[in-house]
């Protein structure tokens, strides 16, 4: 067999591998043998660039190259449906559509699936195009994204699939996977997704299709499309599109009457708990496309279809109390303290409020009966108050004028709805937040120092701020409560590693209000260094690319306190980087204009996202794999021995990280 050969049959077993596990639940071959395969596919792939398919399965896996989304108008705009609430609304819709016909119909129920929607076009067989919902008439290509969802087959199975045809479902991150990824950014200090369906339309949305391979989405399909179907029965159809590799739920059911629509309905409401997937209801179709043709549709929906949306559970439980937490920004968030309710599954005592303004829509007073309701988020919401049980004598709630936590009286500022404790230099939970904030990950990524660490450090009286950070003894920290002198070690070094932290990641950790890591980016290319940024005047900074007045506000604020100028002054004497290292931040020149460059291996001046910065900001492309166009490898240590052999056999230059700086170097 030719190696090409060899790569067909690769091709065509692991699309078959794929699913049995994902569709069929029944894999053949172990999870290394799968392994196995695909590595053997993508050594062989890359011995033959010249043999590329746009659906071989090694395409699951992404790729690291970014790119902005084409917008892509749809053959069929993708209308909503028309929702009901409540059963009554549901007779309503089976009578209006008994009158329409005056025939016998067949309605067919299904879940409604809560994740994002997607429209899947396939030509001869093979998924050629994946496009967002967007505005209904047009959405965003996410075709490569969408490839590595392992549920969604790029090459068809079996027979009778039309030549051209478009499936529409719902890309849903199961609740496990969302668990999971959440418990990672909780740690990584990231913000959380609300819900998992935010999580799976941001994941869909990722520049990076590497990043959308890790985050395990599945796919529903419950629409098929296209002038030549099948079978003039919708759910026929589905049943057909699953023989031909679609993942089409099985909870799908033919109802030959209301009452059997309804039976559906209250099944599902309880069982649905046990689904893996999310789901808000269920949706409701006449089953024969002819008759759908007859029925039509109105400017926004089918007349055919509708959706019953579930109850979010909600629990009737009383308000104790309001408490207020202080975060690092000085930030007040009310929360309400309840008397433990069960709900969904987990006992809620508490409920976030977010601000001032809420509390008084709801016309909260203490002892209040509340609603609240999970909905999907894992924070639970009040949603109502049953002012009938409200105690005789109870005070509305007001929000609090001093901080909970410092006495400072609270500030609103204009246009905004929190509230504020300004006393930000000495309020221990702003204090704290901060120095949290400092040796996070994405600013100077102290390891080995942690939450309760500062804790402890600051109720030793060992830290005030960050500058103190650098000021710490082994034998301060030795001492102290569940600290080993290797623990202890290990912090300090941690600390003299942050030294060599970049300008612009110790301008992030800084924390300045409104200054995020792309703002920080942007003000050491422009200013380099902490000096000439402190008194850069509001004009030389709203002069900066995206920097408005409210950023530069903040910054020209920051500098102006003479405690924040004690403070960058303490660091810089530690040994903190406070300017813009010899290649970063450097203006843009054209050097690498032209040149499509693959990053490969392990570096050690730069980390791979400094040099595609690198790369961009002196005019060149940073492409994810080798081919025909690569101009040259920027290698670091212990490069792939298949990207090597590529490399070699497309005879393409490899340049090390210490020549690749130099070719960088301004004269
Ligand atoms: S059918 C013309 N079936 O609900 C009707 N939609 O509000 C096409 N959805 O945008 C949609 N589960 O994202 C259909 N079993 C299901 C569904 C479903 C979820 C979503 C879909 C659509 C929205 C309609």
């Amino acid at each position: 067999m030719t190696e090409i050969e060899q790569i067909d049959r690769l091709r065509e077993e692991l699309h078959l591998h794929n699913y049995r596990y994902y569709i069929l639940n029944s894999p053949t071959v172990s999870d290394q043998e799968f392994d196995h395969l695909m590595c053997e596919l993508q050594e062989l792939e890359a011995r033959h660039p010249e043999h590329y398919d746009g659906n071989s399965p090694s395409l699951r896996v992404g790729s690291d190259i970014n790119k902005d989304f084409r917008q892509v108008e749809h053959h069929y705009p993708m209308l909503s449906l028309g929702n009901t609430y409540s059963e009554a609304e549901v007779a309503d819709f089976y009578e209006r559509i008994r009158k329409s016909l005056n025939e016998d119909f067949e309605i067919c129920c299904e879940m409604k699936f809560d994740g994002t929607s997607i429209s899947l076009i396939y030509e001869d067989g093979k998924l050629v195009q994946a496009v967002t919902r967007g505005d209904g008439v047009r959405g965003d290509d996410v075709t490569d994204n969408v490839k590595t969802i392992r549920s969604i087959p790029l090459v068809l199975h079996g027979e009778g699939y039309p030549t051209r045809f478009e499936i529409r479902g719902e890309i849903l991150m199961p609740w496990t996977v969302f668990e999971r990824l959440n418990s990672e950014r909780e740690q990584r200090e990231e913000p959380l997704f609300a819900n998992p369906r935010n999580a799976a339309s941001g994941t869909l949305k990722l520049q990076n299709s590497a990043v959308v391979a890790e985050r395990k989405l599945d796919a529903y399909l419950y629409y098929l499309l296209g002038p030549e179907l099948p079978t003039d029965g919708h759910y026929e159809n589905m049943q057909e599109a699953a023989r031909w590799g679609f993942k089409v739920s099985d909870t799908m059911r033919k109802a030959n009457n209301l009452q059997e629509v309804m039976d559906f309905i209250h099944y599902w409401d309880v069982e649905r708990k046990k689904l893996p997937v999310a789901t808000d209801g269920i949706v409701l179709k006449v089953n024969s496309l002819r008759q759908q043709r007859h029925l039509g549709y109105t400017a926004k929906s089918p007349r055919w279809a509708i959706a019953y949306k579930f109850q979010a559970e909600q629990a009737l439980t009383r308000l104790l109390k309001v408490t207020y937490q202080v975060g690092r920004t000085g930030i007040v968030t009310p929360v309400a303290n309840l008397q433990p309710v069960q709900l969904s599954g987990t006992v809620v005592r508490r409920a976030s409020l977010h601000n001032a303004d809420i509390i008084a829509s709801l016309d909260l007073h203490v002892g209040d009966s509340v609603y609240v309701e999970k909905g999907g988020e894992i924070i639970p919401k009040i949603t109502g108050v049953d002012t009938s049980l409200r105690p005789t004598d109870s005070e509305p709630i007001g929000f609090i004028s001093v901080c909970p936590e410092c006495g400072s009286p609270l500030v609103r500022y204009e246009d905004e709805a929190a509230h504020y404790c300004t006393n930000d230099t000495s309020c221990p939970p702003q204090i704290k937040g901060r120095i949290e904030h400092f040796i996070s990950r994405r600013a100077m990524n102290i390891e080995g120092l942690g939450p309760e660490t500062v804790d402890q450090f600051f109720q030793e009286g060992l830290i005030h701020d960050v500058a103190d950070l650098y000021a710490l003894k082994i034998e301060d920290i030795c001492q102290l409560d569940r600290m080993g002198e290797k623990s202890a070690t290990n912090i300090l070094q941690g600390i003299e590693r942050s030294k060599e932290v970049p300008f612009e990641r110790v301008l992030f950790a800084l924390g300045i209000r409104f200054v995020g890591e792309t703002v920080a980016k942007k003000l050491v290319k422009a200013f380099r260094n902490i000096d000439t940024l402190a008194s850069a005047s509001f004009e030389a900074l709203t002069a900066i690319d995206e920097i408005g007045e409210k950023i530069a506000q903040s910054i020209l604020a920051y500098f102006s306190n003479e405690q924040n100028q004690e403070l960058v002054g303490r660091l810089r004497t530690s040994g903190v980087c406070m300017e813009a290292s010899a290649e970063m931040g450097n203006s843009c020149t054209d050097r690498l204009s032209g040149q499509s460059i693959v990053i490969s291996g392990v570096f050690a001046h730069h980390s791979r996202d400094e040099y595609k910065a690198l790369i961009e900001r002196h005019g060149g492309k940073n492409a994810g794999s080798i081919s025909r166009k690569t101009s040259f490898i920027l290698a670091g240590d212990n490069m792939g021995p298949s990207k090597l052999e590529k490399a070699k056999s497309l005879c393409i230059p490899i340049v090390s990280e210490d020549d690749f700086l130099q070719m960088i170097q301004e004269d």
